[in-house]
């Protein structure tokens, strides 16, 4: 058994950690579990702070939801997570079909990034200030943002959370980076040009949404990150499968999420994990992959699965 942060703290780590979303908060026994601050150190808006929760018309401010998870966070002493600053998905539209020139894109950007993260000054650990630049071909992503303002976007969201709140750590966050890739290598040399161009840059964050039996080890490809000056985290860990859930595959994921772990274990700059909710109740997944899910440690009915053994073997790998 054993209690996650805990475990991860005594391996040297600095949280583990889970991501939430306000409607599930209205459900006592998951609150009880997420909670235990020996066992969620940390925890990450799922929604709440994204753009179109946070900014649904332009200069119009709304932290009601927001504020709901930071005084969770508060009650309970966890560390958070910011999620997220600039994406091309979850936008309202008044951005994304605004047609704005690149010098009103440009502002539009800082105004968002220094309001949300002025907001939250002093209450993060870390925010991901830039969320999923990238194709996984390592090409960049044709959002509004590229298309309007080239790669400057990414330096623009980075300085004005940089003068909102100079202590939390600035990260840029994606998929499809665990290991060695093109992808991965985008985001290297991201993080090289910014850092020679003197731009904020903190962390990379690794999500992890992987699946059962295709997880290898990530040491080196997180290691190729930390040589380049920065921490990294695994963001949003979770690991499907192709339901319904047998025996096998949940052996099969306790492995996985060793591996994972002990990727992160085995690096000293990786700084924590945080998974993608706990509970298969609330798993983004099956709503996006069709027959799939099973991904979290926990299962549906709030039980641990034996995934939940491969996190506690993994810190201690
Ligand atoms: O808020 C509306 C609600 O009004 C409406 O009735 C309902 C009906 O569909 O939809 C609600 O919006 C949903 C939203 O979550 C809030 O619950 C969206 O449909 C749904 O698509 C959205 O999914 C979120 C997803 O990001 C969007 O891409 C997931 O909850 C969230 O877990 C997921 O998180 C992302 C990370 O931010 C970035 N990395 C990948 C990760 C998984 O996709």
């Amino acid at each position: 058994t054993g209690k996650l942060h805990t475990v991860a703290k005594a391996a040297g780590k600095t949280y583990f950690g889970s991501a939430t979303d306000n409607p599930e908060l209205t459900d006592s026994p998951y609150v009880a579990i997420l909670s235990d601050n020996t066992m969620f150190g940390q925890i990450t808006p799922g929604n709440s702070w994204k753009w179109d929760a946070t900014e649904p018309s332009r200069g119009t401010f709304t932290f009601t939801a927001g504020d709901a998870i930071l005084s969770l966070a508060q009650k309970n002493s966890q560390l958070l997570r910011g999620h997220n600053c600039v994406w091309y998905n979850q936008l309202p539209s008044w951005v994304t079909s605004g047609n704005f020139d690149a010098a009103t894109l440009q502002s539009i950007i800082t105004t968002h990034c220094s309001t949300i993260v002025g907001h939250y000054k002093g209450d993060t650990y870390s925010w991901d200030v830039v969320n999923e630049p990238f194709n996984d071909d390592g090409t960049w992503r044709t959002d509004v943002f590229y298309n309007t303002l080239n790669t400057s976007y990414v330096a623009t969201a980075l300085n004005a959370a940089k003068s909102a709140d100079s202590a939390t750590k600035l990260y840029i966050n994606d998929y499809n980076i665990e290991t060695a890739g093109a992808k991965s290598t985008a985001m290297q040399n991201l993080v090289k040009s910014l850092k020679s161009a003197g731009t904020p840059i903190d962390g990379v964050g690794v999500q992890g949404h992987l699946i059962v039996g295709e997880v290898s080890s990530m040491t080196s490809n997180l290691a190729a990150f930390t040589a380049l000056g920065v921490e990294v985290a695994i963001t949003e860990l979770d690991i499907r499968m192709t339901l319904p859930a047998t025996a096998a595959l949940y052996a099969q994921q306790k492995t996985d999420y060793q591996t994972v772990i002990s990727s992160c274990q085995a690096v000293a700059e990786c700084i924590g994990v945080t998974i993608w909710d706990y509970t298969d109740k609330y798993s983004w997944v099956p709503a996006t992959f069709s027959g799939q899910g099973g991904a979290c440690p926990w299962d549906a009915s709030l039980l641990k699965k034996p995934a939940f053994d491969g996190i506690v073997n993994g810190f201690q790998s």
